[in-house]
């Protein structure tokens, strides 16, 4: 048997699929990725991005965070890919428990999965740093200068900075769901980004799948490993 027709099978026998995953699941939907040849951290800025997405920065450079940020983080306007529609698809039928996803463009929900844990937030929850009120991304991408809300609090995407912690409750939903998985399918991260990429050590099954276009550090660990594109396979599962 090929190693695709190993995976069709194990997708077939599994009723709790975790699927794992970052940037590379989304390239296919436009949204550059970070650290491929093309990707955001490759590109020349005043700043490392990695410096200007953090959270000391945020605070002494907001207008520079924002514009940035604007810019080159929030996608807006983008459509799923065949990935995230399999993966709906998936859930639809029963066969899939969660997506684990670093991503923070709202892709997953807007093919239809319900159950996304989102590690590093999302740019579609804004809130006030004053009064707390939720604000949409179209205001954020809509304004200029740093975002302010009505009662002049700044309004802070709910986006995971360096420096900052992720949300001790996806966290937990996380390792719970990865650690019951049937099958775990970690695609599309170059697993670089701790505490998110440590999270796939809480599987304890045999069925380890790894799809990505570059070598990872987990790939030796892996029971099955493509290094080809996600829309590849996903377009035949
Ligand atoms: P990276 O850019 O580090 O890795 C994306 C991986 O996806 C690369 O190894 C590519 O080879 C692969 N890839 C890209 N397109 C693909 C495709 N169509 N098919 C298969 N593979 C593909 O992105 P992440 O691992 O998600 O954090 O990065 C992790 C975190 O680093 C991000 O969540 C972000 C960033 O700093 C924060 O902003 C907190």
């Amino acid at each position: 048997m090929d190693k695709l027709d190993i995976l069709k099978k194990w997708v077939e026998e599994s009723d709790r699929i975790v699927f794992f995953g970052g940037a590379g699941v989304s390239t296919e939907s436009g949204i550059a990725d970070f650290r491929s040849v093309d990707g955001l951290y490759r590109q020349k800025f005043e700043y490392p991005p990695e410096v200007i997405i953090s959270h000391s920065f945020y605070a002494r450079k907001p207008e520079y965070f924002f514009n940035f940020y604007r810019e080159k983080m929030l996608p807006l306007g983008f459509e799923p890919n065949i990935t995230h529609q399999v993966l709906a698809r998936w859930e639809a039928e029963g066969r899939l428990s969660a997506v684990v996803t670093q991503n923070i463009d709202g892709l997953h929900q807007k093919a239809g999965s319900q159950h996304v844990l989102e590690l590093h937030g999302s740019v579609l929850r804004n809130y006030c740093t004053r009064c707390h009120k939720f604000h949409s991304a179209e205001f954020v991408k809509e304004s200029t200068g740093i975002p302010r809300c009505n009662c002049g609090g700044i309004v802070k995407p709910d986006v995971v900075l360096y420096e900052e912690s992720l949300n001790q409750d996806t966290i937990e939903q996380s390792v719970d769901a990865i650690s019951k998985a049937d099958l775990l399918i970690v695609a599309g991260t170059s697993l670089t980004v701790y505490p998110a990429a440590g999270l796939i050590n809480y599987f304890q099954g045999n069925r380890l799948v790894l799809i990505n276009r570059d070598e990872t550090p987990y790939d030796y660990q892996a029971n099955l490993v493509f290094h080809q594109s996600l829309g590849e396979i996903f377009a035949q599962l």
